[in-house]
């Protein structure tokens, strides 16, 4: 009788410690806090975005990874040929450093911001093979060599995938130079300046069927030239009015694991504006579009907003161990891409934060969920 009373007294001790840690731990009140060491919590800044002090806080409040915009580019990093520009990428290297931030490169291969000499004549015409492959392994190698230690990972090739039905690779400066291989080449320049960094194929659309098919297929044959290949980037541009897009990221991270890779959401925002455009293609760019929340997003569209987090959130959760990062483009809703495109100048509202830095309702309905398992 004795013992049972002191067995059901410390029980009762016990439940109340069960119950004060799930409670702590569904009281966390920051991203990275919330994401308790099971994905990484990253934003998009650039040189300018961490010289402010409200953004700088921000970001080491809540974020525990770091990509830089535009920095790392191969047009910022090497305008013209043999002459690197590191000083606006080593800002951004250091300030991650500094507050022992991850750092994403991104990235050392990709058809927009980069220099037309890389693979093309000054005729325009496409270079030999062999001095495009030159320039490739250099590029690589000094930049990979360079923030060798300093990054977590690259993504190696962005965008090599064609949104046409009819074609697999996009057609881009460096496949007509090179051909086909010039994706493996990338990878294997990499591994060899930087053989601890993980390395990424990253890409937008690729959790929709077709696109997440030929992203299949080039996984594999990457593999199978004896490539590393430890994760996918699905940019996760994603739009208010697109509702089946969760599901689809679920079936996508599942197909993704199935052949062996990690995935990260790699450049995350989700668009309230109108567009006609459907990708993420830079390229795409419209003379006019609507621009209907100037003056703020109305509740509505930001509950909407916040629901649609919840979900991409909930996804992620579904897979643990197979989404190793998410990362926003941009901090807060004021320092967006989508504030330029496609349409040059409207007042989007994608992010976590408005533009006075305030939490919207989607940055607490990402917190709930994180909480909630
Ligand atoms: C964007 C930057 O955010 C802009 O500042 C720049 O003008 C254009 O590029 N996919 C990518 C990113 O992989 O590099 C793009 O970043 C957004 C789309």
């Amino acid at each position: 009788m004795h013992t049972s009373i002191i067995c059901g007294m410390r029980a009762t001790v016990a439940a109340s410690i069960l119950v004060g840690v799930v409670a702590a731990a569904s009281e966390e009140t920051t991203l990275r806090q919330a994401a308790r060491s099971r994905f990484l919590i990253g934003a998009a800044v650039g040189s300018r975005g961490i010289a402010k002090a409200e953004t700088a806080g921000l970001l080491s409040r809540e974020f525990d990874s770091l990509t830089a915009e535009n920095e790392f580019k191969p047009q910022s990093v090497q305008p013209s040929r043999g002459m690197f520009r590191f000083a606006e990428a080593d800002k951004i290297a250091a300030f991650a450093e500094a507050r022992g931030m991850k750092l994403v490169g991104h990235t050392l291969c990709w058809h927009s911001q980069s220099p037309s000499w890389m693979f093309r004549g000054d005729d325009g015409k496409p270079l030999p093979r062999e001095e495009a492959l030159r320039n490739l392994e250099a590029h690589i190698k000094a930049v990979a060599g360079h923030f060798r230690g300093k990054v977590v990972g690259w993504d190696v090739v962005n965008e090599a995938i064609s949104d046409r039905p009819d074609e697999y690779l996009r057609d881009t400066p460096a496949l007509r130079a090179i051909g086909e291989d010039y994706i493996l080449k990338a990878f294997e320049f990499a591994r060899a300046a930087d053989p601890e960094a993980e390395l990424y194929y990253n890409d937008y659309g690729n959790e929709s069927p077709k696109k997440l098919e030929k992203t299949i297929r080039l996984i594999r044959s990457l593999k199978a030239g004896g490539a590393k290949v430890d994760a996918v980037g699905i940019q996760g541009h994603f739009r208010l009015d697109a509702a089946d897009t969760p599901e689809r990221l679920d079936r996508a991270i599942a197909a993704y694991a199935k052949e062996g890779v990690k995935v990260v959401i790699s450049e995350l925002d989700v668009d309230v504006l109108p567009r006609g455009t459907t990708g993420a293609n830079v390229g795409d760019r419209e003379r006019s579009g609507a621009d209907p929340y100037t003056k703020g997003l109305p509740a509505e569209v930001a509950a909407k907003q916040a629901k649609y987090y919840a979900r991409i959130f909930e996804v992620v959760l579904r897979h643990p161990g197979v989404v190793t990062r998410v990362t926003f483009w941009g901090t807060h809703d004021g320092a967006s891409w989508l504030n330029m495109w496609p349409v040059f100048r409207r007042t989007n509202h994608p992010l976590l934060w408005d533009r006075s830095f305030e939490p919207k309702p989607a940055y607490r309905s990402v917190i709930e969920v994180l909480n909630r398992r």
